[in-house]
């Protein structure tokens, strides 16, 4: 039930805006009170009358004349959620780079509620690498996101962006607004994440693909549920999660220093694809290409193991160590032997020989002294969640 809620609904241009209507009818006999600002886009599809009948309020359409009226940091202080339904693609952008040159951008950035977007576009425009990237950093500073379906679109097409269906977002906002337990609060949990440069020289490093985005969804999830979180990342491009403190690292050694100054921890996830190996003796001076002579060998050293340093018994040992295994081949039995050879307690196993660095999606197997259990492929952020919930069974 949402009795007494108050959901400040912002309607952006989509031909799916009618079902706002739908969803606004749902929301009020559910015991929400719904404040609604419409956007030059939005009005193109549903009338101000309209939003004000079902509301039963007065429709916020203009900076200015809000101003006057409420101001936008007074509507952007009233709610209990911000919905973004409709959320065109053009609104998501401003959200990603913080613009505010009208009343929904201003409210949304003057906003401390949580804020929920319900995409409505194009397939193309929704599968667009932009339209992607700006959804990943949302995501990544704690926006909720609802939706979009996948099925017919006003235009001859299908495919993803549809707007969810009225009682489905429903169910969803009455989720969000529901006081989720938080069955990690008071412990500590350690994630390493992202790749290590290891410099060759002043202007040259070893590195490697990995793009930090499950360690940091990781991090993200652990936090949801209550838990203190360390993140130790290197040289990464993801944005830092919401209410975790970082770490930022570039070589194998900072990045076990960063880890041992963060315990204790009740739980470690090491996460980061370390370098192996580094160069034994990284030049001081940029290394100079001479004409006609043999390019010079760089001899490497190993790294230290992270993984293992923090299995090891002794009194900071966490209670649980979670390492993970890249493999392209025979999994399950690499990531086993590697469960007993870094004396870690579980590990997330995952076949990188697709497109799983840098990816979206992932197909993992957690490997647990129990057995194995293997999960379907999904998106790193519901890989992370199911592991954050694990974890928190793990330590009940
Ligand atoms: O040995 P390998 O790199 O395949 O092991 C992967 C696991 O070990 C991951 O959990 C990774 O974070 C961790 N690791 C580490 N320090 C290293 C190498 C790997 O923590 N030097």
């Amino acid at each position: 039930m949402l009795s007494g809620r108050k959901i400040l609904l912002i309607v952006s241009g989509s031909v799916a805006a009618y079902k706002v209507l739908e969803f606004t009818r749902l929301a009020r006999k559910a015991g929400a009170s719904v404040t609604a600002i419409l956007t030059a886009g939005g009005a193109r599809f549903v009338t101000k009358e309209a939003l004000a009948a079902i509301t039963g309020q007065a429709v916020h359409d203009d900076l200015w004349a809000a101003e006057a009226d409420i101001g936008h940091i007074r509507l952007a202080r009233l709610p209990d959620l911000v919905l973004v339904a409709p959320a065109s693609a053009d609104l998501l952008a401003k959200m990603t780079h913080g613009l505010a040159d009208d009343l929904a951008t201003c409210v949304l950035l003057a906003t401390r509620a949580p804020i929920m977007v319900a995409p409505a576009m194009n397939p193309a425009m929704w599968e667009n690498p932009a339209t992607q990237a700006n959804i990943a950093t949302l995501r990544a500073r704690g926006i909720m996101l609802a939706g979009p379906e996948v099925g017919a679109m006003a235009e001859p097409e299908s495919g993803p962006g549809r707007l969810i269906e009225p009682a489905a977002l429903l169910a969803t906002v009455e989720a969000a607004l529901t006081p989720t337990a938080q069955p990690l609060k008071g412990r500590h949990v350690l994630v390493t994440s992202g790749p290590t440069h290891e410099p060759i020289d002043p202007v040259r490093y070893i590195a490697n693909r990995s793009s930090g985005k499950q360690g940091h969804a990781i991090a993200a999830a652990l936090a949801a549920l209550g838990a203190r979180v360390t993140l130790v990342s290197g040289p990464v491009a993801q944005p830092d999660p919401k209410g975790v403190t970082v770490r930022r690292v570039e070589s194998a050694r900072d990045m076990l220093a960063a880890c041992e100054a963060a315990l204790p921890a009740d739980v470690a996830i090491c996460a980061a694809a370390v370098a192996d190996w580094r160069s034994a003796a990284a030049a001081d001076q940029k290394m100079k290409k001479i004409a006609g002579e043999v390019p010079p060998p760089i001899a490497l050293a190993l790294n230290p193991d992270i993984l293992a340093t923090l299995s090891a018994t002794g009194p900071h040992r966490p209670k649980l160590v979670v390492g993970f295994a890249a493999e392209t081949e025979k999994l399950e039995e690499h990531a086993r032997a590697k469960r007993r050879k870094k004396g870690c307690d579980w590990i997330v196993a995952n076949d990188v020989s697709g497109d799983v660095m840098g990816g979206a999606e992932n197909t993992v197997l957690l490997i647990t002294p129990k057995g194995t259990e293997a999960w379907p492929r999904m998106k790193k952020e519901d890989v992370a969640a199911k592991l954050a919930a694990r974890i928190a069974e793990a330590l009940a």
